[in-house]
């Protein structure tokens, strides 16, 4: 029943169910998402080699602007240079360690409230007072960090690893299939911030499949876009799609929002939710785009901010501003019965009767993700 002392925990043997074809796969073995030494394998092994978003280049439009953001505990800032680069650097004082910021806003330079010590909003160091005499001290020496960071349809992704191969390449595919949303020019507002008990891998699971519309959704999304309409198609790139068609014509709940990019007439009746891998979760529909962030702290929590993305003209028009809401609204009554699902399943996962259990092929997206993941982290515990 469960795993023996000597055997490991991510063993080809615990893994085999999982790698099987769809049809016969199961899901990964419960310790993969309830072992804290598997998500210190994780951080090591994908976290931080890996690109993770840090927010979207429209939440700092300006020169200055800027958010404090911590990820995998570190602390950072994302900022918008004068020459208009966004940069993410360490947001750590290269004297003694304070912190510069730990809010957002605008700022001419980084000044360290502890001994005043200035930072270019590129991350030189500047001023120093009274260093003078300090042998062997040199500003050059005392830059900001920065980490690596790329833009992807507006998403700002940062990477620890200063030798990961690029992002935007292997998305070329996705981007080619989202081209018609138009996502890089929508305009992101925060909708939620949920303090999430249980593992990330639990809410990628939940985000990607729509066959618990069933049951979890049966009020909201299934009579809108029914499980047994949703598909994926392959993947070619550390991504999942999925794709969900609403029932036709009459289905569909126009917010009266205008419909973004340039969409086909299949495009304009179904909702999307993607994944890039690891946890980047989008779901982009004929008039918004819903985006969640994920900060994990452990393996048994993360913080969850949901984002709600509109196109330029939606956002600014006040005509707009109930069916924003409205929508908003309805994402949050959507995410509180996902909620609900994942404790239960995080409950579970604890529990010694369940190993692994059978995916339904509509749960190709997991499926594709657990082969990624397993790729990774096979025989790291
Ligand atoms: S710790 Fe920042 S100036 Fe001293
Ligand atoms: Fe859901």
């Amino acid at each position: 029943m469960s795993t023996q002392a000597n055997e490991k925990l991510l063993s080809p043997e615990r893994l085999a169910g999982a790698r099987r074809d769809l049809e016969k796969a199961t899901t990964l073995p419960s310790e993969a998402f309830t072992s804290p030494a598997v998500y210190e394998a994780e951080v090591e092994r994908i976290l931080e080699r890996e690109w993770l978003c840090a927010g979207r280049a429209d939440q700092i439009p300006e020169a200055g602007d800027y958010f404090s953001l911590d990820l995998l505990g570190e602390k950072l800032v994302v900022v918008r240079g004068r020459d208009g680069e966004i940069r993410v650097l360490s947001r750590v004082c290269r004297h003694r360690a304070a912190e510069l910021v730990r809010d957002s806003g605008n700022a001419r330079s980084f000044q360290c409230p502890y001994h005043a010590w200035t930072y270019a909003l590129d991350g030189r160091l500047v001023g120093a007072p009274m260093m003078e005499d300090a042998e062997g001290f040199e500003r050059e020496s005392c830059r900001l960090p920065e980490m690596r960071s790329e833009i992807w349809e507006g998403w700002i992704f940062v990477n620890f690893d200063a030798d990961a191969a690029p992002l935007g390449p292997r998305l070329a595919p996705l981007s080619e299939l989202l081209a018609g949303y138009a996502m890089s020019e929508m305009v992101a507002i925060e909708t939620a911030t949920f303090d999430s008990p249980f593992n990330w891998k639990v809410l990628v699971d939940n985000f990607m499949e729509a066959y618990h519309h069933l049951a979890t959704h049966r009020d909201t999304l299934e009579p809108i876009f029914p499980a047994r309409l949703s598909h994926t198609p392959d993947n070619e790139g550390p991504y999942s799609v999925l794709i969900m068609p609403d029932r036709g014509e009459a289905a569909g709940p126009s917010s009266g929002l205008p419909r973004v990019g340039q969409l086909t007439p299949e495009e304009a009746h179904r909702l999307i939710a993607a994944v890039v891998y690891p946890f980047h979760l989008f779901a982009p529909t004929p008039e918004s785009l819903t985006w969640y962030q994920l900060l994990p702290h452990g393996h048994d929590r993360f913080t969850l901010r949901i984002y709600s993305c509109f196109a330029r003209e939606a956002h600014d028009d006040p005509a707009h501003a109930d069916a924003i809401e409205g929508l908003q609204a309805f994402t949050k009554i959507v995410h509180q019965q996902d909620i609900e699902a994942c404790e239960a399943v995080w409950s579970g996962l604890h529990s010694r009767a369940f190993e692994t259990g059978p995916l339904c092929p509509l749960e190709k997206p997991i499926w594709q993700f657990n082969q990624w993941w397993i790729e990774r982290m096979a025989g790291a515990v």
